[in-house]
C-alpha cells in the first residue's frame, strides 16, 4: 500500500484480527469497540470516505451506507460465511470486493448442529429442567422419551461445507440413509456419505431428522413453510443453523404446538435478538439457541485474521484469501 488506507471496523473483533490490520502499516483503523452493534448514524459517519469495510452479518451493508461511504470504498470484508446482510448488487454495480470466511468456522458450526440436533431429539433442555424443578420424582419407562439417529433417516438442505460436516459427524450414530437436496445434485459431495439428491418435497416426507445447512437467498427464503412442516411426519425433528428467514416462523410454529412435527431445535431466527415474549419460546419442544454456531475462541479468532486478511488484500489489489465472485 503506498498510501495509507482508511478502514472502519464495525465491532469489537478479537484481538487477533486486529493485530493483523495493525501490523499491515500504512492501514488506519478506526474502530466501534464495543461487544454492541454500531448504531446505525455511527456506522454511517464511521464509513464516510473509507477504503475498507470489516464488517459482521448484524451489519446491514445497503444503498444508505454505501451511499454513506461514497466512491472511496473499495472493499467490504466481513467477518462471516453468510453475506445475506450485503447488497450484493449495489455493491457490485459500484465495482465493490467482497471477502467473507468460509472453511473455516465449518467445524465449529458443523459441531454446534450435531449438539443442537442431540440436544431437540432427546430433550436435554426439558429434562435438565425436570431435575432443578423437582419433576424428576423415580425412573419412569415412558417419562422423557426422544427419538435417536440410529437406523434413522437425515435430510440436508443444502450439503454445502457446513451441510457435509453434519453428515460427516452424524454417520457414525449409525444413520441408515442420507438424503439431500439443493439447487443441483452434487454427486463428489454425497458419495461419502451415499446421499441421495431428492426434491425438497420428498426431503421432507422421508426424513427423521431435517438439517437446515443451506444459504439464504431468495430461493431459500421460507422455503420451511406450512407445505414443507406438512408432508414431514409427526415423529421428525427439525434443526436451523443457516439462517432464520429461510422457516416461515408461524409456520413452524403452527407445525409444533399441533404436533404435525415432533421438534425443532433452532440457531438462528428472524429476528435475532428473538424477543424474549415469542411464542416459540414457551414451547417445550423448541430449542432455541442464540446464533452461536461458530462460536469457539479458536473459530472467532481464526474468522478474525482471515476477515483481516481479506481486507488488506483488497486494499493492495491483491488476491483475497477468500473473495465473493460477485
Ligand atoms: C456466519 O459466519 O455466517 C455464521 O452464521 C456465524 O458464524
Amino acid at each position: 500500500m503506498r498510501r495509507a488506507m482508511a478502514v472502519f471496523v464495525t465491532r469489537r473483533i478479537p484481538a487477533e484480527g486486529l493485530r493483523v490490520l495493525a501490523e499491515a502499516g500504512g492501514c488506519r483503523v478506526q474502530q466501534w469497540d464495543s461487544e454492541e452493534p454500531v448504531p446505525r448514524p455511527q456506522l454511517l459517519a464511521g464509513v464516510a470516505g473509507k477504503q475498507g469495510l470489516l464488517c459482521l452479518l448484524s451489519d446491514r451493508i445497503d444503498r444508505e451506507v454505501l451511499d454513506a461511504a461514497g466512491p472511496s470504498l473499495k472493499v467490504i470484508s466481513t467477518m462471516s460465511v453468510g453475506f445475506d446482510h450485503l447488497a450484493l448488487d449495489e455493491i457490485k454495480k459500484r465495482g465493490i470486493r467482497v471477502g467473507y470466511t468460509p472453511d473455516v468456522l465449518t467445524d465449529a458450526t458443523a459441531e454446534l448442529s450435531v449438539a443442537l440436533l442431540l440436544a431437540t431429539c432427546r430433550r436435554l433442555p426439558e429434562a435438565i429442567e425436570q431435575v432443578k424443578n423437582g419433576g424428576w420424582t423415580t425412573w419412569k419407562p415412558l417419562w422423557m422419551c426422544g427419538y435417536g439417529l440410529s437406523n434413522s433417516t437425515v435430510g440436508i438442505i443444502g450439503l454445502g461445507r457446513i451441510g457435509q460436516a453434519v453428515a460427516r459427524r452424524l454417520k457414525p450414530f449409525g444413520v441408515k440413509n442420507f438424503l439431500y437436496t439443493g439447487s443441483h445434485p452434487k454427486p463428489e459431495s454425497a458419495a461419502e456419505f451415499q446421499a441421495k439428491f431428492v426434491p425438497l418435497t420428498r426431503l421432507a416426507e422421508e426424513s427423521d431428522f431435517v438439517v437446515v445447512t443451506c444459504a439464504l437467498t431468495p430461493d431459500t427464503q421460507g422455503m420451511c413453510n406450512k407445505d414443507f412442516f406438512s408432508r414431514m411426519k409427526k415423529t421428525s425433528v427439525f434443526i436451523n443453523t443457516s439462517r432464520g428467514a429461510v422457516v416461515n416462523q408461524e409456520d413452524l410454529y403452527d407445525a409444533l404446538v399441533s404436533g404435525q412435527i415432533a421438534a425443532a431445535g433452532l440457531d438462528v431466527t428472524t429476528p435475532e435478538p428473538l424477543p424474549t415474549d415469542h411464542p416459540l419460546l414457551s414451547l417445550k419442544n423448541c430449542v432455541i439457541l442464540p446464533h452461536v454456531g461458530s462460536a469457539t475462541y479458536a473459530t472467532r479468532a481464526t474468522m478474525s485474521v482471515l476477515a483481516a486478511d481479506n481486507l488488506l488484500a483488497g486494499l493492495r489489489g491483491e488476491r483475497m484469501p477468500h473473495e465473493l465472485l460477485l
